[in-house]
């Protein structure tokens, strides 16, 4: 048996785009017109029993999210699942693009909308962990250029600023921006996903920008309320070399410091908290070739303890140990503001959440200072990396996308007992 301690969080995460429904911004607008390729790039894209368990992949119906979960009007009801799982956090994000449809013209209703978010979950005992940014644009932000343009900066202040005079009083905890390392890696390099961008110096720009908007907002937040919490949620994996050759381990080096390092030195002096997203270990072996050709994602070779995933990736919990350890040398708190598993027949969630919580809890006696574990996500949502859409489920809550029906599954109430009692029996 594992004791957690007193005041840790237990929850789960969701985003606006990817569980509201009814938003119109960037991806919205990208979808409509990348959904029958998307379908048809289905193919060669999964494997033959993905192809398979998910026929809704061929469906361009699945590229588009449309009314997703409907959460903008049964956010009570999903917040009353999120309290019988014996939940006493949750992560969720405001979307920019309802809050200021255009440029400069605040939607006060939508205001609203999200005080009534924040006030249902605090009756219900829920501290809210609030995203600002999860990868969504304006269409008007979209049309001057997004990140790549500097006024962007300017305006995401502004549109904080909005936020923070409302909502300042009731949120202790921020998160400005989810992964904007995987957002421009997927967006402005590989180009899977909005804009679809394959440029890394616009890339570059991208980042530039992106790390003075977090400052920026950091000092905000605080000049609101002294006492938040302002962190980033940031993308960890624990990598593992093909093979025992000095260049993978270097290679592997590089990556982390890429991809996650070097954010974090830009940005060490306006942070409070540090939120690790962690998934899945990456196997990466040198391989000179096409432009991704030098990263390779084998799941076949997963370590032995391996779950089953339905997109295929690999699973180590004990990779959330390794990536914790590393991370450790930051003396921040950390969150793990999302972890999760892809398993729709939801055979093998139960394990993956017990597993990962039991080398967390290793972490901690060795000195890691976490403070709450979200898991990704709430509800079977429209997945959004790379615009995979529906048919990967997420959730703990299954949701009947034809009827909007929530049915909880087996694993949430393994991990529900575990939230009661603070305690983990493996
Ligand atoms: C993103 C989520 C996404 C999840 C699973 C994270 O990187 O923040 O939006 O659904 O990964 O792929």
């Amino acid at each position: 048996m594992i004791k957690f301690p007193k005041n840790f969080y237990w929850g789960s995460a969701t985003s606006a785009h990817q569980v509201e429904g009814g938003n119109v911004n960037d991806w919205s607008e990208w979808e409509k017109k990348n959904a029958e390729r998307l379908a048809r790039e289905s193919k060669n894209k999964w494997q033959p029993w993905q192809q398979e368990r998910f026929p809704e992949m061929f469906n361009p119906k699945n590229y588009i999210s449309g009314r997703a979960c409907d959460h903008y009007h049964l956010y009570e009801q999903d917040f009353d699942i999120a309290k019988k799982l014996g939940h006493n956090a949750h992560r969720f994000s405001i979307e920019w693009s309802r809050i200021e449809p255009e440029q400069g013209k605040f939607n006060e209703a939508e205001i609203e909308h999200y005080r009534k978010v924040i006030l249902a979950l605090k009756k219900r005992g829920i501290e809210p962990f609030v995203t600002l940014w999860h990868w969504t644009n304006p269409l008007w932000i979209r049309d001057i250029g997004g990140w790549e343009n500097k006024k962007t900066i300017e305006y995401f202040l502004r549109y904080t600023r909005k936020i923070i005079e409302n909502y300042s009083d009731l949120v202790k905890f921020w998160t400005p921006l989810n992964e904007p390392g995987t957002y421009i890696g997927l967006s402005y390099i590989k180009g899977t996903q909005p804009p679809g961008i394959k440029n890394i110096f616009r890339a570059n720009k991208v980042f530039g920008n992106i790390i003075i908007a977090y400052r920026t907002t950091y000092k905000l937040i605080h000049s609101f309320r002294k006492d938040a919490q302002v962190g980033v949620s940031h993308y960890t994996t624990y990598r593992i070399p093909l093979g025992n050759f000095f260049w993978n381990g270097l290679l592997i080096k590089f990556l982390d410091y890429i991809t996650s390092g070097r954010f974090i030195k830009r940005i060490k002096n306006n942070i409070d908290f540090l939120g690790i997203q962690y998934y899945r270990p990456e196997f990466v072996k040198l391989k000179l070739g096409g432009q991704w050709a030098w990263i390779l994602d084998k799941p076949d070779i997963a370590p032995k303890d391996s779950l089953a995933n339905d997109l295929s990736w690999g699973i180590s919990p004990e990779g959330m140990y390794k990536v914790l350890k590393r991370i450790t040398k930051y003396k921040l708190p950390i969150y793990i503001t999302e972890c999760g598993l892809a398993d729709a027949a939801d055979v093998n969630r139960g394990e993956f959440i017990k597993k990962h919580l039991f080398w967390l809890s290793r972490a901690m006696n060795g000195g890691v200072n976490v403070r709450g574990f979200f898991y990704w996500s709430l509800l079977d949502n429209f997945e959004f990396v790379e615009v995979r859409g529906f048919w990967p489920r997420f959730g703990l809550v299954e949701v009947n996308y034809k009827t909007l029906e929530r049915k909880i599954r087996p694993s949430a109430l393994q991990y529900a007992k575990i939230c009661k009692t603070n305690e983990l029996i493996l």
